[in-house]
């Protein structure tokens, strides 16, 4: 087999076979297959696209490029949920507990934050005391006993896509649903979970900037899982403004604990049930996707959801009691408000802009070594729709600086006050 041929048949737009799709991608991981052919082929694929089935055996075979996680000591359906990457995006440190407060393992894999979006072990960090350096066995036998554990990601998963990825970056392959899609899937299934749920972002600070491209990327990862055995759902949720009202570690930490106890912001709890009740669908403990939220919602009632956060803290070192104590979470030393400069309703919140303002302030990196500021961040007090008088505040900024002049100019040009405005939809579909 030669590469030169398979490219030369994915231009012409023809099918490739199992075996070639794995010959180049083993190839291209071990480097027998140069980078130029390699360009070649994902600018073709970009042209040509890939049928359903080149798509899972791509995934597949990234899949098989490294090491897999195997998760079958723990006992029970594992379900993973990914978001595709968001702006003061709560909705993992609320489903965690959540879920596996209705006895649904949850063996999450995070990372941690780069640029406008944030990660989630940054934010379980902002507990004293919590951490994820946990040994694979730890992390096995803390989510049997308790059903939940975070652990960082280790191990050599998906070589192949991490190669890929850098050389689409550079080579204008980037936007291309087929490899997208495989990227994605191929960290989750490498991951080890049984089924996956997905939050695909759309808007100002998502990956995919219209409706129409998230929901063709959610179809694409949708028919991926499903075509390989893993069952796969999807949300495709809106990230035009960030979600729920906090952004930075330890305002995130707290506004998961008010959501866990039914008082966090209504976008926030609507989208966690969204994605909360595929999870219980797909873990098999409900019938139906009703049924799957009312449980949800019982929960969250009666404290065990809050509960469950509590034990999970505790069992990977943190400090617990944050959960009724908040100041015990780190606090910055000055709150500034953003006042608005005209009456009128607020049209628009960039997310990008204000990910990136939060991430300027100190609560996200603007390269993987900077070090994060878990104390700082910031509070939104409107979201797009509201009504604002002028000198109301719009947010508040948390900072370990007195001076913040550089932040609220970047704020300001992120946020518009027109004369008319609507709340954005929050969930555009879902993909089931
Ligand atoms: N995120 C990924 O992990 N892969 C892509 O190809 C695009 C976004
Ligand atoms: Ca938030």
């Amino acid at each position: 087999m030669r590469m030169v041929d398979l490219i030369a048949k994915k231009r012409d737009g023809r099918e490739l076979s199992a075996e070639e799709i794995q010959f180049m991608v083993q190839g291209y991981t071990e480097g027998s297959i140069p980078d130029y052919q390699m360009s070649a082929f994902a600018m073709a694929v970009f042209f040509k696209d890939m049928t359903e089935r080149e798509r899972a055996d791509l995934t597949m075979a990234m899949v098989h490029s490294g090491d897999t996680i195997d998760l079958s000591a723990i006992e029970g359906v594992k379900v993973d949920k990914h978001s595709t990457g968001g702006v003061g995006d709560t909705t993992t440190l609320v489903l965690a507990p959540l879920v596996a407060a209705l006895d649904i393992p949850v063996a999450k894999m995070s990372g941690r934050g780069l640029g406008h979006t944030g990660g989630t072990i940054d934010k379980l960090e902002a507990v004293p005391g919590f951490h994820v350096e946990i040994t694979k066995e730890e992390f096995v036998e803390r989510v049997n006993t308790s059903r939940i554990a975070v652990i960082g990601q280790s191990g050599n998963l998906t070589p192949a896509d991490k190669k890929l990825y850098a050389l689409r970056d550079v080579t204008a392959t980037v936007d291309a649903v087929p490899l997208i899609a495989s990227s994605i899937m191929s960290k989750k299934i490498a991951a080890g979970s049984d089924a996956i749920v997905l939050d695909v972002k759309t808007g100002a600070g998502a990956f995919m900037k219209t409706v129409d491209d998230a929901k063709e990327l959610a179809h694409a990862m949708v028919s991926i899982g499903n075509n390989v055995g893993r069952r796969t759902m999807a949300v495709i949720s809106d990230m035009s403004q960030p979600l729920g009202l906090a952004i930075g570690n330890a305002l995130e930490i707290q506004e998961a604990i008010d959501t866990l106890r039914g008082k966090g912001p209504k976008d926030l709890e609507e989208l966690c049930l969204a994605l909360g009740r595929q999870m219980v669908y797909l873990a098999g403990k409900a019938k139906s996707l009703e049924d799957a939220e009312e449980m949800l919602q019982e929960v969250i009632r009666n404290g065990k959801a809050l509960a469950k956060f509590k034990e999970f803290l505790a069992s990977q070192g943190g400090d617990a009691s944050v959960v009724d104590q908040p100041e015990r979470l780190p606090q910055a030393a000055y709150r500034i408000e953003l006042p608005a400069k005209q009456d009128g309703y607020v049209a628009a919140m960039a997310a990008d802009e204000i990910g990136t303002a939060a991430m300027m302030l100190g609560a996200g990196r603007a390269t993987k070594e900077d070090e994060i500021d878990l104390a700082v961040g910031l509070m939104l007090n409107k979201k797009v729709g509201d009504l604002v008088r002028a000198g109301e505040s719009l947010l508040t900024i948390h900072a370990n600086r007195e001076d913040v002049q550089d932040i609220m100019d970047m704020l300001y040009a992120s946020i518009t006050i027109a004369d008319q405005a609507e709340a954005p939809v929050l969930i555009y579909d879902i993909v089931t």
